[in-house]
């Protein structure tokens, strides 16, 4: 569904990522990780093709992005960046609609189908609750829940996300990625997610990539990617790396 082939990308003479290449199948949940500075948003705004690299290539469903409009784009893609800029003054639930935009056939002409898709949505992410209140007036946990069901009231095939979990506390990080897992499983939407949180990586997705010094570090399975030498190369910290039984997944803990 999504290849990258041989990135190379960078900021004035600052080369950031050189020779990424990767692919993500239809339905597939992966998680990109890496320290701070290490070029994974830089990576995501590759993959949405906001930032052009200085070499490679990003094909979706068998089309260079290059070639397609930015609507197109919008049509298959929802994006959740780390940072949202968003107007102040609108409602909850116009948000939400934002998200229908690149599926409008007249500008901005509301149609049954986009009430229905905010609504359906707003109830699969439970924020039916706030939708008449301005957005400028929620915290910053509820304002991502918001930008989240704005991405997913789009109905994407690929679904990107930028640390989307950073502002939410514990119970509505587990809920959303929850949420996010099944709708990716259920749908068949393709989902790269960046993400710090190393033991909500390795919970909930299908395949990661380690980004370190311009390179792809380590990939694969949670277990692949998850070593204790990988861990140490990468963030300079000794960890532990055992299996939860509980929740079924590798978790790690910083023990130096
Ligand atoms: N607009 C820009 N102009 C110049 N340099 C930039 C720009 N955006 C990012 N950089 C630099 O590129 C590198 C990668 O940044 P990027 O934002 O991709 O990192 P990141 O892995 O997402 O980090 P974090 O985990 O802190 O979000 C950093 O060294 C950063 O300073
Ligand atoms: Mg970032």
């Amino acid at each position: 569904m999504l290849k990258v082939e041989d990135i190379k990308v960078g900021y004035h003479e600052n080369i950031v990522l050189d020779g990424i290449s990767f692919s993500v199948e239809e339905g597939e949940f992966l998680g990109i990780i890496g320290p701070n500075g290490c070029g994974k948003t830089t990576l995501l705004r590759v993959i949405t093709w906001v930032k052009h690299p200085l070499s490679g290539k990003v094909i979706f469903d068998g089309k260079d992005i290059k070639k397609l409009s930015r609507k197109e784009i919008a049509k298959i893609m929802a994006v959740v960046p780390q940072i949202s800029p968003i107007p102040p003054f609108f409602t909850v639930e116009e948000i939400i609609l934002m998200g229908r935009y690149p599926r409008q056939k007249i500008r901005w002409m509301t149609t049954k189908e986009d009430i229905e898709a905010v609504e359906d949505t707003m109830q699969k992410t439970n924020t039916t609750h706030f939708r008449n209140r301005f957005i400028n007036e929620l915290s910053g946990g509820e304002r991502q829940e918001v930008i989240i069901t704005r991405a997913l009231a789009q109905e994407p095939k690929i679904l990107i996300l930028d640390e989307p979990t950073a502002n939410l506390d514990i119970k509505h990080q587990v809920r959303i990625l929850s949420l996010i897992k099944s709708l990716v499983k259920e749908e068949k939407i393709t989902t790269v997610m960046v993400i710090h949180d190393l033991n909500l990586a390795a919970r909930f997705c299908d395949k990661l990539i380690l980004l370190y010094d311009r390179k792809i570090y380590a990939e694969g399975g949670v277990e692949d990617v998850f070593t204790k030498q990988n861990l140490r190369d990468v963030y300079e910290v000794d960890v532990e790396v055992n299996h939860n039984p509980l929740i079924n997944s590798l978790q790690v803990t910083v023990v130096g």
